[in-house]
């Protein structure tokens, strides 16, 4: 597992197994480790690439603005630089999840399937926009210790907080060694982040719709009409998960992507 030189920055990317490639990519203001029940099961089938983005884990930090358009560029070059030709399944989770909108847009021939799991198309509503803004501006004057204080009773699942506490502090352990100046950048990035609602009818790949059955930043309800609204997607609701479904419920998740892994192709 070596950083990966690209034009501007140094990128992770954990490359294990052999078979058509599956990109994992994470949430905010995590980085690839919250894959790692998918990385173990699918790297037996499956080539698993599992990045840091541009400002996360070991991930080298932009300062300013690092928009989803750029996130999804930089996968691009790193699948260059890897010489991957072959197109991929792009999984994303939240953020991950507006990343891979931006890849089909923007580099629709690496893909072969999409999977969307706890995100949504739409973008930010002014007053979360702002909220984002006065975010960025708080973790670089304060550090990332509020974020990893908060976030977590939106992220999991009420029966996850209660009954498996270490699973909540090893996500805590993750957002407090990310670096403040990198969330910032991305917090912003979020913020200016394009609709796709009215463009998820141009979603013409196999689409596999993911979300956990208590998410409340990306509620079922919104994912369900998402699903609809795209041609070719299929939606699976996971149980006793809220919005980090691969972690809170892997058996589950895995279940369904091995599933649509194992579908017919773009
Ligand atoms: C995430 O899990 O990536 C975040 O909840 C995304 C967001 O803040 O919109």
């Amino acid at each position: 597992m070596a950083n990966i030189q690209l034009s501007d920055l140094e990128m992770f990317c954990q490359d294990v197994g052999r078979g058509q490639p599956l990109l994992l990519v994470h949430g905010f203001p995590l980085d690839h480790r919250m894959w790692r029940h998918q990385i173990a099961s699918f790297r037996n089938s499956h080539r698993v690439l599992a990045p840091d983005l541009r400002g996360f884990g070991r991930t080298s930090v932009t300062a300013g603005t690092v928009t989803m358009a750029r996130m999804a560029d930089d996968l691009d070059a790193l699948l260059a630089a890897m010489d991957i030709s072959e197109p991929i399944t792009f999984c994303g989770l939240s953020m991950g999840g507006y990343v891979g909108l931006e890849m089909v847009t923007r580099h629709r021939s690496r893909l072969s399937r999409l999977v969307l799991s706890d995100t949504r198309a739409a973008n930010d509503l002014p007053e979360v926009a702002k909220g984002r803004g006065i975010m960025a501006h708080r973790l670089e004057t304060e550090g990332i210790g509020f974020v990893a204080e908060s976030m977590p009773t939106k992220l999991f699942a009420p029966e996850t907080q209660q009954q498996r506490g270490e699973l909540v502090a090893e996500t805590v352990d993750v957002m407090n060694g990310t670096l403040a100046r990198g969330a910032a950048s991305a917090a912003r990035g979020m913020a200016i982040r394009k609709d796709f609602s009215d463009r998820l009818d141009e979603l013409d790949l196999p689409t596999l719709v993911l979300c956990g059955e208590y998410d409340e930043v990306t509620p079922p309800s919104e994912m369900r009409e998402m699903a609809k609204r795209a041609p070719q997607a299929v939606y699976v609701e996971i149980p006793r998960a809220g919005h980090m479904s691969p972690l809170e419920n892997p058996d589950d998740f895995n279940l369904a992507l091995a599933g649509f892994l194992n579908g017919p192709v773009d």
